[in-house]
């Protein structure tokens, strides 16, 4: 797996923190784009880490604002991009597995560190299961060509 890139906002400073210690000591490489700056906004961290993950930089990443739902709608922006908010085990195994989500998001206001951790293990764990799963995802890409242009 390349490099995972994750990135917050200021509401999810701490959160990211507890993540890339976890997600290293895990033996995963972590390249952080959240700046630990105050007023950082969401949408600013969420289309720079999606255009990486847009253009093949990387193939997984993950996003950490208030509630995960800005960095998930911003996310979703960006060509290519499937954001999936997660914060549950079963929902981040079914982001990987149904939708070939290559991006978590989670919100610090929302989860604990401790299950925002294993909801990231179940969701790095988890690959796409393509069968009946793969026409769907191609329809999310043909939607996004219609809409969008090109995927990268
Ligand atoms: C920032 O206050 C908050 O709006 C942001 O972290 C996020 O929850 C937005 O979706």
């Amino acid at each position: 797996m390349k490099k995972i890139g994750i990135g917050a906002d200021g509401a999810a400073t701490q959160l990211k923190g507890t993540l890339i210690e976890y997600l290293e000591e895990a033996g995963y490489e972590v390249e952080d784009y959240g700046s630990e700056a105050e007023g950082v906004d969401y949408p600013d961290v969420a289309v720079e880490v999606a255009e990486a993950v847009a253009s093949g930089e990387h193939d997984r990443a993950i996003l950490c604002c208030g509630t995960g739902l800005g960095m998930s709608i911003t996310a979703n922006k960006v060509p290519g991009v499937r954001a999936a908010q997660c914060h549950d085990v079963y929902s981040a195994e079914r982001a990987r597995k149904s939708n070939n989500a290559q991006v978590l998001t989670m919100g610090a206001r929302v989860i604990g560190p401790e299950l925002a951790k294993t909801v990231v293990g179940a969701w790095l764990e988890s690959e796409f299961a393509g069968g009946g799963s793969a026409p769907k995802v191609a329809k999310i890409e043909e939607i996004d060509r219609r809409y969008n242009g090109a995927i990268r």
